[in-house]
């Protein structure tokens, strides 16, 4: 009988960190985003910035899992009044369907409507995913990215 590959979500703690901070420091996960921190490799800044976000009660954040393992993670919060999604995975579970499967259970713990989301236009990964799971594109501008070191398009997209 085949296996059903499937993840689930569960609350971070700190101890999830040192996994998320390798998985978000890969080169190609990094150019993907686009939009990063202006320095992965740095744990102090990482460290800090989840220890705030672990503590905000305003953010909906989650740890994605696959066979007992943290292989990611995702997150609502508010950018500029707006409410957005943003998640990301270790690149060994690339392509496999456990993103969209990810977020469309994420989307369930949320009530409020619209939701938005941003992805670099070139990230057919993220976009797919976010199409996949009923986001609609309403626009683009353009934005600096860290990860290319220029200023690039960013799709916006929105649920309703
Ligand atoms: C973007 C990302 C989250 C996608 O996760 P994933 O688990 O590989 O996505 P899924 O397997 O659920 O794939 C969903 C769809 O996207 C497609 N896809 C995934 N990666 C792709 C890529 N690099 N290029 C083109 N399509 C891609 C899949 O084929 C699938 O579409 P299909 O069902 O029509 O075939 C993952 O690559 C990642 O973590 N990247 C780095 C961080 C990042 O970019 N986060 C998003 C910031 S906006």
């Amino acid at each position: 009988m085949s296996k059903v590959l499937s993840v689930q979500l569960r609350d971070p703690c700190d101890s999830d960190l040192a996994i998320l901070f390798e998985q978000q420091k890969d080169s190609d996960y990094n150019n993907m985003a686009a939009f990063t921190k202006p320095d992965p490799s740095d744990w102090n800044a990482f460290h800090e910035q989840w220890t705030r976000i672990l503590s905000d009660s305003n953010i909906l954040k989650k740890v994605i899992l696959f066979d007992g393992a943290v292989i990611g993670s995702i997150c609502k919060f508010q950018m500029f009044g707006k409410t957005q999604v943003c998640y990301g995975i270790d690149k060994n579970f690339w392509g496999k369907g456990f993103t969209t499967s990810a977020l469309e259970q994420f989307l369930h713990l949320i009530d409020e409507r619209p939701l938005y989301a941003q992805a670099a236009s070139d990230n057919h990964g993220s976009i797919r995913v976010l199409e996949k799971c009923g986001f609609k594109l309403i626009g683009t501008e353009i934005g600096f990215a860290n990860a290319r070191q220029s200023e690039i398009e960013e799709s916006i997209f929105e649920l309703v």
